[in-house]
């Protein structure tokens, strides 16, 4: 192998793709970063709730009024799931023989406390729900099952300014959902770092709507990307902005990526559309992780409107959206999973060229977050 070739390749190798690298993670990354788990318009006043897993952990985050609270989501009786919908509104109470618990995760409704159990306060507290550290930056959610890093502030940097440009500038999804992709989490997010693959998976959709340079910058383990749109797509977003009376964000003109390690994405187009996606990782009841899975998350938002477009414009431009953005979606899913595939079978480490930088700067990250 010559030296040039040396630079230029993954500073991941294969194996890190594979079964012991995915176990490695669920504690080194998933457990002790900033995890995003949703919008806080997602959780309604008083009572809404998100269940999500996260390290293998199934985590209730929970609105008690202006409070946001996120617990293990396993009561303390006998271990039923406090919620079974992955979200909706309602009390922190168990299906199974009733408790309900307070914010603090204490269970202070107990039918028949007095005649079965006789449980009293400090009995209570004992037996609350083990919690987790909530932060929010504008309206997205994070949680982070183990204490003791940075703030939320400190971690984002200058993206704390995207989530809150974003979360100002644009409205709730119109469309998202859980698709089941079979490679490694880490394929995905490598996928949305690069341009590259545009010409040859996207001609039709993607391909259709940028052109340029893809400008790149890193801020610590993030980063962000920047590609210009065609003059046709700028025009299509302009009769968009009019017709359907949207506010466009000024700061953000052309298609606009960012990433905050180690799995969200965010993809801004013209300052009119938001497509914020999480890669997770898949785990089983036990926690143990499922390699080769992960749970691509998407949602998709406009710019805030005026009053008095029509909703039946709306709905028809978001229908658009939402058909053109799952077929791109299922052109990355294919060559996400080829790529996974291979990975399993290859026999030295990827390639990656100068316009593949933000993947070698995800790959610093990861390392260093892995302690390796
Ligand atoms: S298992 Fe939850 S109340 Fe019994
Ligand atoms: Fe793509």
């Amino acid at each position: 192998m010559t030296d040039r070739l040396d630079a230029m390749r993954a500073a991941v190798g294969p194996e890190d793709y594979g079964a012991a690298a995915a176990a490695a993670e669920t504690q080194a990354l998933f457990a002790r970063l900033w995890h995003f788990v949703g919008f806080d318009d997602e959780l309604t006043a008083p009572d809404g709730y998100l269940v999500r897993t996260i390290a293998g952990v199934p985590v209730v985050v929970q609105r008690f009024d202006d409070d946001i609270r996120a617990f293990r989501d396993v009561c303390s009786h006998r271990h039923a799931r406090l919620h079974t919908a992955e979200r909706g509104h309602g009390p922190l109470r168990c299906p199974y023989h009733g408790w309900t618990y307070s914010r603090e995760g204490v269970p202070v409704g107990i039918p028949g406390n007095d005649p079965c159990f006789q449980l009293d306060k400090a009995d209570k507290a004992a037996l609350a729900l083990t919690g987790y550290e909530v932060a929010r930056r504008g309206r997205f959610i994070f949680v982070r099952l183990i204490p003791g890093g940075p703030d939320l502030d400190i971690w984002l940097g200058p993206l704390g300014a995207w989530l809150d440009a974003v979360s100002d500038g644009f409205a709730a999804p119109f469309d998202q959902a859980p698709l089941d992709w079979r490679a490694d989490w880490k394929v995905g997010m490598e996928n949305v770092l690069e341009v590259y693959h545009v010409d040859s998976v996207h001609p039709e959709t993607f391909r259709t709507v940028t052109e340029g340079v893809w400008k790149c910058a890193e801020h610590g383990a993030h980063s962000t990307g920047t590609i210009g749109l065609t003059a046709e797509t700028r025009r299509w977003w302009e009769g968009v902005a009019k017709r359907l009376k949207l506010t466009p964000l000024t700061a953000f003109t052309d298609y606009d990526h960012a990433i905050i390690f180690p799995n969200l994405a965010i993809g801004l187009t013209a300052g009119l559309m938001a497509s914020v996606q999480t890669y997770e990782p898949v785990y089983a009841p036990d926690g143990t992780v499922r390699p080769g899975r992960c749970h691509l998350r998407y949602r998709l938002s406009l710019a805030r409107q005026q009053p008095g477009a029509s909703a039946a414009a709306r709905q028809g431009v978001e229908g658009h959206l939402a058909d053109f953005n799952r077929r791109l979606l299922a052109e990355d899913q294919s060559v996400a999973e080829a790529a996974w595939a291979g990975s399993q079978q290859a026999d030295r480490p990827a390639l990656l060229g100068h316009n593949e930088g933000r993947i070698r700067a995800f790959h610093a990250a990861w390392l260093k977050e892995m302690g390796r």
